[in-house]
């Protein structure tokens, strides 16, 4: 694993756990993580529960005795890293958004078409397709459960940066986080709508906003080339992401669609919440209610319609039958496993995983339609004609 903090130790939980709760053919061996400091690495491994670490991550991708590499680093290390895997043979785990332009990520599918040839697999971390509730409203749309879709409704709202002294941290910097409120959260609602829909998005028309356009640097050197001095004397620099992005869209199916991603929403911490309007049915997923489904079916009796609140815990639901008895509930880490035991299993049988390199490529490309569209005046924006390194 390369990175250690937030999702180096929700994937690293993930691994310690996958073999102890699913019956798979192949068993996850934590070798070694990677970090730059090795004080805190070493930490880390120890604290992970990963046997080695190292100050390299080109140290992991030159051993032997490692089959994969889970990438969790900011978004600008994800190509290099993935690529020099996949050459060197391994399978490759890669956090998203895959990656910080269309163009990286292109090369990135290229790179995992070509290691597919030998075997080799390539999956990108949208951890959410694995919590129970949205497997199982992607199930009820295949179903034909909800009809044609006609609304999708998404939302993912935080509001950890509101107040404007929150430090210039990684996310609030293109250069390393490719995009702001747009790739962090945005990215999410864009591939678990198109997974639970089997749409794609097909154009957008949007506008971003950022509202905190300096902020103070963090304590520790940030290396940023445009620093100044502010009238406290306080050192600050600009905030080169978006804070919000709002857009709507048209689906490939004929549903249409709005977004919201924000880190302003005062109040909400991790509301990600997807609404679906159907000709025979509508459902609501919401995650700070992650082991619930509401279903609307418009085909019940008249006298019977309405909301129901479907608890997601049933061993016939999806992943729930490794897990504990109906009703004692799963939580965040949980998806995190899920997706560890599906690619152990596509490792295992030789099959492709999802979110394929190729899948997250479709989501940079509505994430690089938004921005061009935003940057025009909001002006409609095929997903697929998006000039190149907007
Ligand atoms: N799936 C999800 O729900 C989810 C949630 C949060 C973050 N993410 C994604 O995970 C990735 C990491 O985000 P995070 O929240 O864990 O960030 P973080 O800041 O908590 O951790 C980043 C880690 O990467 C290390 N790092 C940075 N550059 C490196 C390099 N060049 N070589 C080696 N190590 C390096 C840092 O030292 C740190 O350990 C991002 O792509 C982010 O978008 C996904």
């Amino acid at each position: 694993m390369v990175g250690y903090a937030f999702m180096g130790a929700a994937h690293s939980q993930a691994w310690r756990t996958v073999n102890r709760v699913f019956d798979l053919p192949l068993t996850a061996t934590m070798v070694a993580v990677a970090g730059r400091q090795a004080d805190q690495v070493g930490a880390a491994a120890r604290r992970l529960g990963w046997a080695e670490a190292v100050t390299d991550w080109r140290e992991l991708v030159a051993r032997p005795d490692i089959d994969l590499i889970d990438i969790c680093t900011p978004g600008d290390s994800h190509a290099e890293i993935a690529i020099a895997a996949l050459e060197a043979g391994k399978h490759v785990l890669c956090e998203k958004p895959l990656a910080n332009s269309v163009v990286e990520a292109e090369a990135m599918v290229a790179a995992a078409e070509r290691a597919r040839a030998s075997g080799v697999r390539a999956m990108c971390g949208y951890n959410y397709r694995r919590v129970p509730a949205v497997a199982l409203l992607r199930q009820f749309v295949a179903d034909g459960r909800l009809g044609d879709i006609r609304h999708v409704r998404a939302v993912y709202l935080q509001d950890w940066i509101t107040d404007p002294e929150f430090p210039l941290v990684w996310r609030l910097r293109r250069e390393v986080a490719g995009s702001g409120a747009l790739g962090d959260i945005g990215a999410h609602i864009v591939d678990l709508t198109q997974y639970v829909t089997g749409q794609r998005i097909a154009g957008v028309s949007a506008l971003t906003e950022t509202f905190v356009r300096h902020r103070p640097l963090p304590t520790q050197s940030s290396g940023l080339a445009a620093e100044s001095v502010g009238g406290n004397g306080q050192q600050t620099g600009p905030v080169t992401v978006d804070d919000a992005a709002l857009f709507v869209a048209r689906l490939s199916g004929g549903a249409v669609a709005t977004y919201e991603a924000t880190r302003f929403a005062t109040g909400r911490k991790n509301g990600l919440r997807v609404e679906l309007n159907g000709s025979l049915g509508s459902a609501v997923f919401d995650l700070e209610r992650l082991n619930e489904l509401e279903f609307y079916d418009a085909t019940a009796p008249a006298d019977q319609q309405g909301f129901t609140r479907i608890l997601v815990t049933e061993p016939g639901h999806p992943y729930l039958s490794a897990w504990w008895p109906p009703g004692h509930l799963l939580g965040y880490e949980h998806s995190f496993t899920h997706q560890a035991r599906d690619l152990i299993e596509a490792v295992a049988t030789g099959t492709d995983p999802r979110p394929s390199f190729d899948d997250a490529l479709g989501v940079q490309r509505v994430l690089d339609a938004v921005e061009y569209s935003a940057a025009n005046s909001a002006q409609w924006t095929p997903t697929t004609a998006t000039p190149v390194g907007v």
